[in-house]
């Protein structure tokens, strides 16, 4: 029987009506709407495809969008002195420098610039320590996403086996540490991995992100497993010479094997937004010294 599919734009669609009705309340109680800055420096189209969504998805939300655009021969100087200025602001709850930036700019010390607290990408060291350590933290969106989608799929994850193929800070270690906190069994595999996909095998729950085309194949899936395939690639076509978008996971090999798989588009992608949102109105309550509601 062929995997039941994972969909997360149906997902992420019920979550942002429900970040929608928390927004209202946080501007009732507050005064004030809760804000996301975001910063993109230079043209890239997709990063500029992607920053645009984020702030027409956070004004749909009944937040304010406060939107930075600067030359791609900014200063590092520059980019860090608005960044300090956002951390002033108080009309900013979240700040998102789009990332990746120009080669003369330090991204790493751009993050670390970010106010912690207003760091809505969970990417500062001080968050990632947070997660570690099971501390109130503000977590990378993407792995929050698919956690999201895990639960709803499968509930408990307590004593499951995962393993998360990539080991980045923006995605593999976050998603582990998030696993580990649901009591899964947990394994990082990545390029240096021995027979990955006898690993692989042992996995009720799988999550790619290495960023390789169809990497996965349908015979290193354990029947029934649930697949998260964290994978945006653009190929080329076969015929009509147009690209296409595929996922980590040879998508048609593996609905045949798994219980559950999330498909490429429309599985992991719309979660991300949705839960920058969703880390938009966590730092606003915190900052605001209100309650997080507990089913954000
Ligand atoms: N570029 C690609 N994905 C992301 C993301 O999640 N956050 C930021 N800041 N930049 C990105």
């Amino acid at each position: 029987m062929a995997a039941a599919l994972i969909d997360g734009r149906a997902a992420a669609e019920a979550l942002r009506q429900r970040l929608a009705i928390t927004a209202d309340f946080f501007r009732a109680s507050t005064g004030r709407a809760a804000g996301l800055a975001t910063v993109l420096v230079g043209e890239d189209p997709a990063s500029g495809v992607y920053v645009r969504s984020k702030g027409k998805a956070t004004r749909e939300a009944g937040m304010q969008s406060f939107s930075h655009q600067l030359p791609v021969d900014t200063r590092e100087a520059d980019l860090l002195a608005l960044v300090e200025q956002l951390n002033r602001d108080e009309q900013v709850d979240g700040i998102l420098v789009q990332l990746p930036l120009p080669d003369q700019i330090d991204a790493a010390r751009v993050i670390d610039a970010i106010d912690p607290a207003k760091d809505v990408d969970g990417f500062h060291v001080v968050n990632a320590g947070r997660l570690a350590v099971g501390a109130d933290a503000l977590v990378p969106c993407t792995p929050l996403g698919c956690l999201h989608l895990l639960k709803e799929q499968l509930g408990d994850l307590s004593g499951a086996e995962a393993v998360v193929i990539g080991r980045s800070n923006i995605v593999g270690k976050p998603m582990a540490m998030l696993l580990l906190g649901e009591s899964a069994t947990v394994t990082i595999a990545h390029s240096r991995t021995r027979d990955l996909p006898a690993i692989c095998r042992r996995a009720d729950i799988l999550v790619a992100a290495v960023g390789r085309p169809e990497m996965v194949r349908g015979d290193w899936i354990k029947p029934g497993a649930t697949v998260i395939d964290v994978g945006i690639n653009r190929v080329a076509a076969d015929e009509d010479g147009k690209t296409r978008l595929v996922g980590d996971v040879a998508f048609d090999e593996a609905r045949e094997v798994a219980g559950a798989i999330t498909p490429v588009p429309g599985g992991v992608g719309p979660m991300t937004i949705a839960m920058l949102l969703r880390n938009t109105l966590v730092a606003a309550h915190r900052r605001a010294g209100l309650k997080v509601p507990e089913d954000l």
